[in-house]
């Protein structure tokens, strides 16, 4: 059984219904029905130098040919919201898709959070083949559809993320005393950085380089590509890898026009999607080194940290965030894939 809360609708409605007639001409609408099909609109928050960009522009260009009339177009940096509005704009059907963190499903439907919870995933490939699971998150991923979003199987790794900030290296959680993070806008992302001792900032992703330039926070937690791409490393230098949680991206799409695909279109786009989420797990350990490399050269200083310390700190979130038998079966379930 799902316990679900309820979701607020943004106060920014209004700009972004106008954002969005801007963005309008050219094309068909979505949900053209079986007889063809016509571009759907993509809300992401990252730069088009992120690999959700460039895979998803490739899927986008794999659709068109493989299917009667559908494609995507991408719409980067937030420019159709930040991923709660996404949320939202995806359910009510004025955006089709989606790209959003695991986070904000666990806002949705309480037992997404098992998948937001630290040392879930051992690493990227254990969490791509727990995602890929149908009998793992068959059930899941489609509990939303009462609110008419569809999650589809696997998603784009997040990889593991740590702390960065403007002030000091961090060692231990002592050294995190004092110091404010942003995170993600969700309860266990504000608990988590509790407990590894630092003081929680929730805020959109969008909003954390002028936080961090402005002092406003002292840091963030994320992976050295969102690091790189966000430009956080101009105004926060010290990167510790307390890789205190392996995160994940789900593509969500809205319910009704995935199911006016034709059978054949849909396989399609299902086979599409599979080879997206391949193609950009390939592209993340990539990338991830290749950033690595630029932000050393570019000034940013890494450590590594006490990691049984901060495993230690956070140990007991797993335990007190399974309220039910089917977050612990999923848990479960999940860890077992590893094996
Ligand atoms: C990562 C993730 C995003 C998320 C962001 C954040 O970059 O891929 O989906 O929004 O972290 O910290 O908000």
């Amino acid at each position: 059984m799902s316990r679900k809360k309820t979701y607020s609708i943004m106060a920014a409605a209004g700009a972004v219904a106008l954002t969005l007639s801007a963005c309008g001409g050219g094309g068909s609408e979505a949900g053209g029905g079986a007889e063809g099909g016509s571009t759907m609109r993509l809300a992401l928050n990252q730069t088009e130098q992120h690999p959700s960009y460039i895979t998803l522009t490739d899927f986008s260009e794999r659709l068109s040919e493989a299917t009667n009339g559908w494609d995507i177009k991408v719409y980067p940096n937030e420019t159709l919201g930040a991923q709660q509005e996404a949320l939202q704009l995806v359910s009510d059907g004025s955006v089709e898709m989606a790209i959003v963190s695991g986070t904000q499903l666990e806002n949705l439907n309480e037992d997404f959070k098992v998948f937001n919870l630290p040392g879930v995933f051992e690493s990227i490939d254990h969490q791509m083949k727990a995602l890929n699971d149908e009998e793992i998150v068959g059930e899941l991923f489609t509990s939303l559809e009462d609110e008419n979003i569809t999650v589809l199987s696997g998603g784009f790794t997040q990889g593991a993320r740590s702390v960065y900030n403007s002030k000091h290296p961090i060692n231990t959680p002592e050294d995190m005393n004092g110091l404010k993070f942003r995170v993600q806008e969700s309860d266990i992302a504000q608990e988590m950085i509790r407990r590894m001792g630092g003081s929680p900032a929730p805020m959109a992703y969008g909003e954390v380089y002028t936080a961090l330039q402005s002092g406003v926070i002292d840091g963030a937690e994320n992976n050295e590509i969102s690091y790189l791409t966000q430009k956080h490393n101009e105004v926060a230098k010290y990167f510790s890898y307390t890789e205190h949680l392996v995160g994940i991206d789900y593509m969500i799409i809205n319910t009704d026009v995935l199911e006016s695909m034709s059978d054949k279109d849909r396989k399609a786009f299902q086979q599409e999607w599979e080879r997206t989420v391949e193609d950009f797990t390939a592209l993340w350990k990539k990338q991830t080194k290749e950033a690595h490399a630029t932000l050393e050269e570019e000034g940013a200083q890494f450590n590594e940290v006490d990691k049984e310390a901060f495993e230690e700190a956070l140990a007991p979130i797993v335990e007190e965030n399974l309220d039910n038998k089917a977050q612990r079966e999923l848990y479960e379930a999940t860890k077992a894939a590893a094996e």
